[in-house]
């Protein structure tokens, strides 16, 4: 049985809005999962869904609203739930600055990401600065030059400014950044989603190389199934706020569970041309709501083909439906 790294229980995060009554925009809602020492976990869902929020969320970039993160034994966070959903009492929460090294976070936008007034040198030399893991001016020198060469650049490059570099070569530069600190845990948030198409697969490549050397542990985000489904050992779906399904990648791909993942599925063209025949494209009906009004019951009951009175009514809890592979859905399991 695999080391368990990360266990997120029950957690929320919410957005309060000014003028508006209530928890507001609930982006992460009720969202509990593990994560093992070196596997990748994938997160999928459409944009908005709360993927970056949940990600940021378990960094405490953005502090919790209730429920609890524990990092390799450690409790980082923890916050009870009242009643009608109210956080309860004081937070616990531990001092982040030795965790900000073990976990590390690599941004969508590397163009974004990376100070355009410091050279790459400076860049990775100030996240070996804070957490002063270098003794001496020619170690730390020699500690850039190697992250930049690991990472597929050339030592000259310190030198240079990011706007000198392509899309794919400023990625490079956010994952060596990263990966100054030894970290142990990453969150690739989106990580190509921003670049060139021809270049995606050298950055996944990079990652899956780097998680191979270092022996990482990934939680993957991206929108779409096609790039997580090649890398990820479980991968997760998220639909407003929650986490509707996780379950191994081949099993989710095959015997996805719930309704909203059925409909993720029929979007991504099938590898084998027999498959994609029998399974037809699923159009949803209507929009998908606001986080700052999420749906009584079920978040996807109004959008989805299979719901019943009961759905608008009861919030189903994620659920293992089969061994290893669970489901928020009060249908999943029954014929369809
Ligand atoms: N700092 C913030 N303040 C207020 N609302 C936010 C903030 N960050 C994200 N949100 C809202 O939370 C929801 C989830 O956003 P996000 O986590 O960025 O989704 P995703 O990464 O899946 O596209 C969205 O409705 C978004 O508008
Ligand atoms: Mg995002």
């Amino acid at each position: 049985m695999a080391e368990e790294l990360l266990r997120v229980e029950r957690l929320c995060k919410s957005f309060p809005v000014k003028g508006v009554r209530g928890p507001g925009v609930q982006a992460v809602r009720d969202v509990s999962f593990t994560v093992c020492r070196g596997e990748t976990l994938g997160l999928v869902g459409e944009s908005g869904c709360g993927k970056t929020t949940l990600g940021r969320t378990i960094l405490r970039l953005h502090e919790p609203t209730s429920g609890r993160i524990v990092y390799g034994g450690t409790t980082l966070f923890a916050r009870e739930v009242g009643e009608e959903g109210r956080p309860k009492g004081k937070a616990q929460a531990v001092d982040m600055l030795p965790y900000r090294r073990r976990m590390q976070i690599i941004f969508q936008d590397p163009s974004a990401s990376l100070d355009p007034r410091m050279t790459v040198g400076e860049i990775i030399g100030e996240a070996i600065d804070i957490h002063h893991l270098a003794s001496g001016r020619e170690s730390r020198a020699a500690r850039i030059r190697e992250l930049l060469e690991l990472v597929g650049l050339r030592k000259e490059d310190a030198e240079r400014y990011p706007h000198a570099f392509s899309g794919g070569q400023q990625q490079r530069v956010g994952i060596a950044r990263a990966l100054a600190v030894e970290p142990e845990f990453l969150v690739c948030d989106e990580p190509i989603s921003a670049l060139d198409v021809s270049i995606q697969a050298q950055v996944v490549n990079l990652l899956e190389d780097m998680q191979r050397e270092l022996g990482l542990t990934y939680l993957f985000i991206a929108h779409d199934l096609s790039v997580v489904r090649h890398i990820s050992r479980r991968i997760g779906v998220m639909y407003l706020g929650s986490l509707v399904e996780l379950a191994g990648s081949g099993e989710l791909i095959q015997k996805p569970l719930h309704p909203y993942t059925q409909v993720l599925l029929s979007a991504v063209p099938a590898p084998d041309p027999r498959a994609s025949r029998s399974r037809r494209r699923i159009v949803l009906q209507g929009e998908i709501p606001s986080p700052l009004r999420p749906p009584s019951g079920c978040p996807f009951h109004p959008r989805c083909p299979r719901a019943v009175p009961a759905c608008e009514r009861t919030v189903p809890p994620l659920r293992e439906v089969e061994p290893g592979h669970f489901a928020a859905c009060l249908q999943a399991g029954s014929a369809p």
